[in-house]
């Protein structure tokens, strides 16, 4: 489904991305893990069109999107949660989660004006798509809310509703479940099984090694914008490399 052929970046000269490959295949999660500062969430964005690689390519179903623009990207069935909030605060809940739908949305300002009844027909349908994905995220109570008025784990779930809401092809994780408590991270990890289980494609960062070895069909490991290694969870689980690098300081601090 998406192919990084040699994926590099630079940020004034400093490398952090070099020469990145892998591919995730449909239906599948692939977990993209790896230490602070690995390059995990500048992959996603030169995925995304929030950056531009410096050298190499991004295929989607076989076509070079890497130097379209963020919006063509999300046209093309793309969507993502970011590592840092990004919601509009003003907006109510359930607007910002129908911000994700506006590839199906789009009419012109003037038939917006008109508000011919097929268009209310059709806001009232995605209206209720809004809902049904906050539903699934136990947000249909506040959907009405500010969405600058939510506790953080509300925030990440509303972000997590929008990214799925237009049902897209392909959906990329930013840590989710990262500052979230126990329940709230259990409750996330149930729904992307669901999420999983339905045949969507999922490609997640986390630190959180439990949910990635139980959710991932394929982990793929950063360290200094490298690719270190990749495989099945239970593989790259006793790659001494990776047991180095990442899961080792984490057995170091536990
Ligand atoms: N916009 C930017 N300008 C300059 N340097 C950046 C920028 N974004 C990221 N970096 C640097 O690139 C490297 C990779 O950062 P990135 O945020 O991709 O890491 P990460 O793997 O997502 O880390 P974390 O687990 O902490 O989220 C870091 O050294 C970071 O300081
Ligand atoms: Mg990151």
């Amino acid at each position: 489904m998406l192919r990084l052929e040699q994926l590099s970046k630079n940020f004034g000269g400093l490398p952090a991305l070099s020469q990145v490959s892998f591919e995730v295949f449909p239906g599948q999660v692939t977990a993209l893990i790896g230490p602070n500062g690995a390059g995990k969430s500048t992959l996603i964005n030169c995925m995304t069109g929030v950056l531009q690689p410096s050298s190499g390519r991004v295929l989607f179903r076989g076509a070079a999107i890497s130097s379209l623009a963020a919006h063509q990207i999300a046209r093309c069935g793309i969507a993502r949660t970011f590592q840092n909030l990004k919601l509009f605060p003003r907006l109510s809940v359930l607007d910002n989660v129908l911000t994700g739908l506006t590839c199906e949305a789009g009419s012109s300002m003037v038939m917006a004006m008109l508000r011919l009844p097929y268009l209310r027909h059709r806001e009232r349908r995605l209206r209720l798509r809004a809902l049904e994905a906050l539903d699934r995220f136990g947000l249909g109570d506040k959907a009405d809310w500010p969405a600058a008025v939510l506790a953080y784990g509300d925030k990440k779930r509303v972000e997590l509703a929008r990214a799925t809401v237009g049902n897209p092809q392909l959906i990329l994780l930013d840590e989710p479940v990262a500052g979230l408590n126990a329940a709230e991270t259990a409750a996330v990890g149930e729904q992307l099984h669901l999420l999983r289980r339905a045949g969507h494609t999922l490609l997640l960062i986390e630190h959180d090694m439990d949910l990635v070895m139980k959710l991932a069909d394929q982990v793929v490991v950063l360290d200094s914008g490298q690719k270190i290694a990749s495989g099945t969870p239970a593989e790259v689980r006793r790659n001494p490399r990776v047991l180095e690098a990442y899961l080792g300081c984490m057995e170091a601090t536990a």
